[in-house]
């Protein structure tokens, strides 16, 4: 299949970019089985990068978590993927020479860019990617400028002689306005551009905050383990449906896989 190179990118900071990254790499990697890596390009803030430090540290000094990590490593037998930083203006060039040197064949490279796409160096990797997930807020500021972001790239996209895999979703939706108001959004502005809006979304919810901390019970974001499902128990957070509509995007052979698993089930 090649090594596809994905962004949850927007020109925007502060919408969920590096929480998608980090939530859609690990259930990549630890749960549905694909080969991960992670560049992140966010200078100077480096924030996947960072959390991936902080994690380390937890897991070297908290018992639970030290457990956890050693027990999924043996259930998988692979270690956690890697987290790059990327100081280089040479982003797609950094990525080249990832892939050179690894030993695995990466299925996915994900790139967490900076909240300003002011820079042409960024524009060329943003570019230069497979596949490219735009959070967007209801908020009318941040509509705009989202969109104008995805149609100009969409533009681009197609221009480039690639196809338009380009997707926007929704994120830290209002719960009461959900339907009318979103579904407006979608009929009005969005489908007139050609522009796509997955099906899943997501509500605004403090989980989004948690890293590991003291209680192993709940992980939720994290570089070292994938997002437990009691984690949002209760919630309206679906990032297992999310990541299932993802694949069929990215994964032309996904849907089949799903459906050969479930024939070998029900023959069982
Ligand atoms: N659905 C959500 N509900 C509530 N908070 C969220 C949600 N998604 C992301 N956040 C929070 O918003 C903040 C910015 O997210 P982050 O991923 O760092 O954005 P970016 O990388 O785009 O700048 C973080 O504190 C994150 O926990
Ligand atoms: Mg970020």
């Amino acid at each position: 299949m090649g090594t596809k190179l994905i962004s949850i990118s927007s020109q925007k900071g502060g919408v969920g970019k590096s929480t998608f990254t980090t939530l859609l790499a690990s259930i990549l990697y630890y749960e549905k089985g694909f080969n991960v890596a992670v560049i992140d390009c966010d200078y100077p803030q480096f924030s996947i990068k960072k959390q991936r430090e902080r994690e380390k540290k937890q897991i070297m000094s908290i018992a639970s978590f030290n457990q956890m990590a050693q027990s999924q490593f043996e259930r998988l037998q692979k270690k956690p993927y890697p987290v790059f930083s990327c100081e280089s203006p040479d982003i797609l060039g950094f990525a080249e020479e990832v892939l050179n040197k690894s030993s695995v064949t990466y299925d996915y490279i994900f790139f967490d860019f900076p909240g300003t796409v002011n820079s042409e160096h960024i524009v060329k990797a943003i570019k230069g990617m497979d596949y490219l997930f735009i959070p967007m807020e209801a908020e009318r500021k941040v509509m705009e400028s989202t969109l104008e972001f995805a149609f100009t790239l969409s533009e681009l996209f197609k221009k480039s002689g690639k196809s338009d895999n380009i997707y926007l979703f929704w994120n830290k939706v209002d719960k009461r306005e959900k339907n009318n108001l979103y579904e407006k959004y979608d009929i009005e502005v969005i489908k007139p551009l050609k522009l796509r809006v997955m099906e899943h979304y997501f509500p605004a919810s403090s989980k989004f905050k948690k890293e590991i901390e003291e209680d192993a019970r709940f992980v939720f974001n994290s570089t070292f383990f994938p997002a437990m499902k009691a984690a949002t128990k209760g919630t309206s957070i679906n990032l297992e449906g999310f990541t299932e509509e993802l694949l069929t995007y990215i994964d032309s052979t996904y849907d089949k896989r799903g459906l050969q698993e479930k024939v070998l089930e029900e023959a069982v």
